[in-house]
């Protein structure tokens, strides 16, 4: 399936239409973003590891039975992927309190959250993604309660796997954030899963290895995101 005209750039990916209606092409960049787009870098390798990691992982859930976007890999930096009608809200699932968390609500830095909570953000880079409720969902008609319970629910379920996986393989998932659109009718998970979008640490020491590194200027983030996908079985293709 080839790109053939670009639908949007955002600021890690570019998303391209193809012959297919129901199909498009996400082109991961090595563009990394954080801070709402002040802070911008190009990192070696970042779009080809961010690709080639989502696509382990989508279908990873989609063998545990989550519905997802993910099609098939199409190069190093490209994935095939449903056209999702995008919901316009994040969800946050953190199971080990960081980041605006502890900044909010003046909690304890790694604390861990038993039960694990859910947030509700909304897309929104001019107003800095606000935090909202499921009340302003429905109001303002981003979602219905019957899509938001299914969103809280996949993301609570993709929770469970990936806890485990990343469990097995010597690492806390603290957070992560995920996004959902519909394909002809039916909640699918869409965007992506990879370290720009979660956040990893080590278990026994709690080296942090996920965006939090760009955010914080510590160097070696490409290499730590090669490292998680090196400790999940995954070989990386640069070519
Ligand atoms: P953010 O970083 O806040 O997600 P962005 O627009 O800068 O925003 P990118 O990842 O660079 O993010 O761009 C990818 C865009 O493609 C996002 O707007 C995302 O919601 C959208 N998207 C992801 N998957 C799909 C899909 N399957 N169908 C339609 N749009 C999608
Ligand atoms: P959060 O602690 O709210 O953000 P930060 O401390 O970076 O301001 O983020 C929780 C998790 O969700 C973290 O792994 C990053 C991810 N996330 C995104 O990737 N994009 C977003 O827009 C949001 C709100 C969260």
């Amino acid at each position: 399936m080839q790109k053939v005209k670009e639908l949007y750039s955002g600021k890690a990916k570019s998303v391209f239409t193809t012959e297919d209606p129901d199909q498009m092409v996400l082109f991961f960049r090595n563009d990394t973003s954080a801070f709402d787009g002040k802070k911008i870098e190009q990192l070696d390798r970042k779009g080809a590891v961010n690709n080639q990691f989502n696509a382990t992982i989508m279908q990873k859930l989609e063998e545990a039975g989550i519905p997802t976007h993910f099609e098939k890999l199409l190069s190093p930096q490209d994935s095939l992927v449903k056209k999702l009608d995008m919901i316009p809200l994040e969800c946050v699932v953190r199971n080990i309190s960081t980041g605006s968390l502890c900044r909010r609500l003046g909690v304890e830095e790694g604390l861990d959250l038993n039960p694990p909570t859910f947030e509700l953000f909304l897309k929104n880079d001019e107003l800095g993604d606000p935090m909202v409720n499921e009340y302003h969902a429905q109001s303002f008609g981003w979602a219905t309660m019957d899509q938001i319970r299914e969103m809280r629910d996949l993301t609570f379920r993709v929770n469970e796997v990936l806890k485990k996986l990343f469990a097995d393989a010597g690492m806390l998932l603290v957070d992560y954030k995920l996004e959902f659109g519909l394909y002809k009718g039916k909640m699918v998970l869409g965007d992506e899963f990879t370290p720009d979008g979660c956040r990893l640490w080590d278990a026994e020491t709690r080296e942090k290895l996920d965006k939090d590194r760009f955010r914080q200027g510590l160097g070696n983030v490409v290499e730590s995101y090669e490292l998680v996908g090196h400790r999940l079985g995954m070989t990386f293709d640069y070519t």
